[in-house]
């Protein structure tokens, strides 16, 4: 797909992984929506990039529909704002839970569900789900984030066998650890030496790529793609190495 002309709407663009989205579609052409739930953070990345800033809360139904609202008539739909929350699942508070899921899940879902039909009528498209590797492999200390993000892969390849002939294509791209203010929110930072935090913008090549080539799904960095491969033909290997990293979750 080409992206210059288009209009690209990219989720959780005031900060980290959709900002530098966000920069790469505006110097591909793309007039692009920069939204955020900051409103000082989402207008200096809109000012930047020469986009148009939309502030709203995803994790509300009335927040993504304002965005929904807001924003009309969208090309490319890159889901990309999110949140992690770590520690031991039986400490999380309820209400976390149902934040955690509206954000990560629901919200996108719901997003898609109010601008793919103006996609299909207009016989092109491109939504692109920012997932988590997370999703592909279960992680100790972050179930709930986990789940999300695997619910949402499932969304996204189903949607993508529905839509085929569309005009309208699906894309995943699936991160490992990248270097955003993520760690900082989700409470407790990154500190193993692998793999490496990667730049922000390394992302957005893939989710760039993945729109203009719609690539079902990118791994990033690839190499990673060996972590669900080796859980689906050695699981009780895989299982053994996951416990060792869980271990070192649970005894922090
Ligand atoms: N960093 C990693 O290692 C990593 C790895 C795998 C997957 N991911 C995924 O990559 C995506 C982007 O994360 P990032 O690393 O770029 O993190 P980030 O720098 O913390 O950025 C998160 C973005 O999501 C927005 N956001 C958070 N809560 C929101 C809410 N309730 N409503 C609307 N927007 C909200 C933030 O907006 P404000 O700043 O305006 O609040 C910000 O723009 C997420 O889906 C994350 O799960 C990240």
């Amino acid at each position: 797909m080409q992206v210059r002309g288009a209009t690209a709407l990219v989720t959780g663009a005031s900060a980290g992984i959709g900002a530098a989205v966000a920069g790469l579609l505006a110097e591909r052409g793309a007039a692009v929506l920069v939204h955020g739930r900051d409103a000082g953070r989402t207008a200096a990345v809109a000012d930047g990039i020469g986009g148009r800033p939309i502030v709203a809360d995803l994790a509300t139904a009335e927040g993504v529909d304002a965005l929904a609202a807001a924003a009309e008539a969208v090309d490319v739909l890159v889901l990309n704002a999110g949140a992690g929350h770590a520690g031991p699942f039986v400490e999380m508070p309820a209400d976390r839970i149902e934040e955690l899921l509206a954000l990560d899940l629901t919200g996108a879902i719901r997003l898609t569900r109010v601008l793919l039909p103006g996609m299909l009528a207009r016989g092109r498209g491109r939504l692109c789900f920012v997932s988590s590797i997370a999703g592909r492999t279960g992680v100790a200390g972050e179930a709930v984030y986990a789940a999300a993000k695997a619910g949402l892969d499932a969304f996204a390849e189903s949607l993508r066998l529905e839509l085929a002939g569309s005009g309208v294509g699906v894309s995943v791209v699936v991160p490992a650890v990248v270097d955003t203010g993520f760690f900082e929110s989700r409470g407790r930072p990154y500190d193993r030496r692998s793999p490496r935090p990667l730049p922000a913008r390394a992302v957005a090549a893939a989710i760039l790529s993945a729109v203009e080539r719609d690539r079902a799904e990118v791994f990033v960095p690839g190499w990673t793609r060996l972590a669900p491969t080796v859980r689906a033909l050695a699981p009780a290997a895989f299982r053994r190495l996951s416990l060792r990293y869980g271990e070192e979750v649970r005894s922090r």
